[in-house]
């Protein structure tokens, strides 16, 4: 028995992972053709990003969760109707009601599983599959599907260049079955209310009219602050209670949001730059669905493998941040 496995104990593993993007990378020149008043060499330089995916008008969260997850539940050699939990994490729901899991339930032809959203923005995948892991370990539930989904561009101001770069469409999911061997290992979830207003869209529909402000707002430079020192102390959180040293990881997938946040986490945590699995220069911020888009890439891509240990991370409006670690 490794060390923190329990005899007697169910544990949830992931057996399967998938990903979807909308359409062509488009590009921060493509941008720049489309009317938007900023400069290829700065977005590289600040961010790192260098393309993004954008869904087609009408191609919404629910849509793409449902290619992300036929990819996981191939992959897992599962059908839908096998699942009883699916959980989605998105901050663009398709519906104010019902959820975009019962939606998605719906399309994947899954009748009477546990079926609900969460909300933390881009900790939303790692809030999602925390909250599947506890669920498989109760025993009341047995196989899951968690999927990240956004679809930031229906919610970004096209005309503020601090945000509109920034950002990229997609879904990614995992199915995650009960099993007597680690799967997930250990995770933690963190939120403070009190810095809600740094990144938020601070706006509702109400009486059939938007009310306050549809679109993403953000103070970059606190969200920048603090994703940095929240990814280096959960992570270093996480390895703790799986009873490990956070050098003793095979992969750091930390959510992809500035390339200069990621590097900024893996230095502090004294991990090296090739342990850390990026995309962001690919796919710019998908909020819930970064951290599943590049798992899956770094899975189907044989990077990772059989029995590496893997620790995801997300840090996002909330404020929120969480961690957990899995051995694959
Ligand atoms: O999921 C979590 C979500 N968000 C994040 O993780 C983002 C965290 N924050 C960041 O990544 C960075 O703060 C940004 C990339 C958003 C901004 O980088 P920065 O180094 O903090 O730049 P800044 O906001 O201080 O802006 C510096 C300059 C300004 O010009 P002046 O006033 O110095 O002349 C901006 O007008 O950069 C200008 N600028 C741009 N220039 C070209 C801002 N956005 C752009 C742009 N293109 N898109």
């Amino acid at each position: 028995m490794k060390s923190g496995e329990k005899s007697g104990s169910v544990y949830a593993r992931l057996t399967g992972t998938g990903g979807y993007l909308p359409g062509a990378p488009v590009s921060n020149l493509d941008l720049i053709a489309r009317g938007i008043d900023t400069d290829d060499e700065w977005i590289i330089e600040r961010t790192g990003i260098r393309f993004r995916h954008l869904a087609a008008p009408g191609e919404n969260s629910g849509a793409m969760a449902k290619i992300a997850a036929e990819r996981a539940l191939a992959m897992a050699g599962l059908t839908a109707a096998e699942l009883d939990l699916l959980i989605v994490a998105t901050s663009t729901p398709d519906y104010i009601f019902p959820s975009t899991a019962c939606l998605l339930q719906g399309a994947l032809g899954n009748h009477g599983a546990t079926a609900f959203d969460v909300q933390a923005v881009c900790s939303g995948f790692v809030y999602g599959l925390v909250v599947a892991d506890k669920f498989i370990r109760s025993g009341t539930h047995k196989k899951a599907l968690v999927v990240g989904s956004d679809v930031f561009s229906t919610i970004l101001d096209w005309q503020d260049r601090g945000t509109c770069v920034l950002f990229g469409d997609g879904a990614g999911a995992v199915v995650l079955e009960a099993s007597d061997t680690p799967g997930i290992m250990a995770s933690v979830l963190h939120a403070d209310g009190a810095q809600a207003g740094i990144l938020s869209v601070p706006g509702q529909v109400r009486s059939g009219k938007v009310w306050g402000d549809p679109f993403l707002r953000m103070e970059g430079q606190a969200v920048f602050k603090n994703a940095v020192r929240v990814l280096a102390s959960v992570a270093e959180e996480c390895c703790q209670a799986a009873g490990m040293e956070s050098r003793e990881i095979d992969w750091l997938i930390p959510h992809q949001a500035n390339i200069r946040i990621i590097d900024a986490t893996s230095r502090k945590m004294g991990l090296a730059r090739e342990k850390v699995i990026v995309t962001v220069e690919r796919h710019g911020n998908t909020s819930a669905a970064s951290v599943p888009l590049a798992l899956d890439e770094a899975v189907r891509d044989g990077r990772i493998k059989k029995g590496q240990r893997v620790l995801l991370e997300g840090v996002g409006g909330g404020f929120t941040w969480g961690a957990a670690l899995f051995e694959f």
